[in-house]
């Protein structure tokens, strides 16, 4: 890989890093697509961990989502950041699986606020149809914090989403002439980039 890729996949890599914890940055959310036999779906996420070591990117969410048992059919899934300051274009391309009630949880659940875990408190599983618009959360709640007991039942639903990097398209849009460059891992972990047409 020639001096300039090595230098954007870094750049690349750092700027995902520190910025993704900033819920002001636009690296803090992210699209996500999966596959299902009769259509993509995609959804906004908010990341919550980014490892380049392990080329690894996490968010949340409920295990009852239908997003957790598409992925269970087909781990083919994808990631989209847009960042609108420096207009870079991130796409990977990524296999996903789901961590629930193990230790990867346990741990990420005992770090989380009161705040965090009330949303995985409701009774009705996302996408259940409701018969007026409402927060379904215990009604202890609504208006405050949970307690821990009401926290620990919330566990119960409560996933994290691993997303392995498989390729990162990446596309910075700039008025001399776009740049766009494809890196992709290897099954021994090795990074190979080439610059692409836009
Ligand atoms: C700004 C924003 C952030 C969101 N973050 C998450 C998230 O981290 N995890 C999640 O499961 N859903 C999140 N959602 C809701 C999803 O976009 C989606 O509506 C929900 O997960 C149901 O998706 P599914 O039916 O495809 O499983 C977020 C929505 C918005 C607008």
């Amino acid at each position: 890989m020639d001096t300039l890729l090595l230098q954007t996949l870094n750049t690349i890599q750092r700027d995902m890093t520190d910025h993704y914890r900033d819920r002001h940055h636009n690296y803090h959310t992210a699209v996500f697509a999966n596959c299902t036999a009769s259509t993509p779906k995609l959804r906004t996420v908010v990341i919550r961990h980014i490892d380049f070591d392990t080329n690894q990117i996490q968010f949340h969410t409920d295990i009852r989502s239908p997003k957790c048992s598409e992925i269970q059919s087909s781990n083919l899934a994808a990631l989209l950041f847009y960042d609108t300051h420096e207009k870079i274009q991130l796409r990977l391309s990524v296999a996903a699986s789901i961590e629930h009630q193990n230790a990867i949880t346990q741990n990420r659940w005992q770090q989380m606020s009161r705040q965090s875990k009330r949303c995985y408190l409701s009774q009705y599983p996302p996408g259940h149809t409701l018969s007026e618009p409402m927060t379904h959360l215990p009604s202890q709640s609504e208006s405050s914090s949970p307690t821990d007991q009401m926290g620990e039942h919330g566990y119960q639903h409560f996933a994290i989403i691993t997303c392995h990097i498989k390729t990162i398209d990446y596309l910075q849009l700039n008025s001399n002439g776009h740049q766009r460059a494809l890196f992709t891992w290897n099954i021994d972990k090795q990074v190979e980039g080439k610059w692409i047409a836009p």
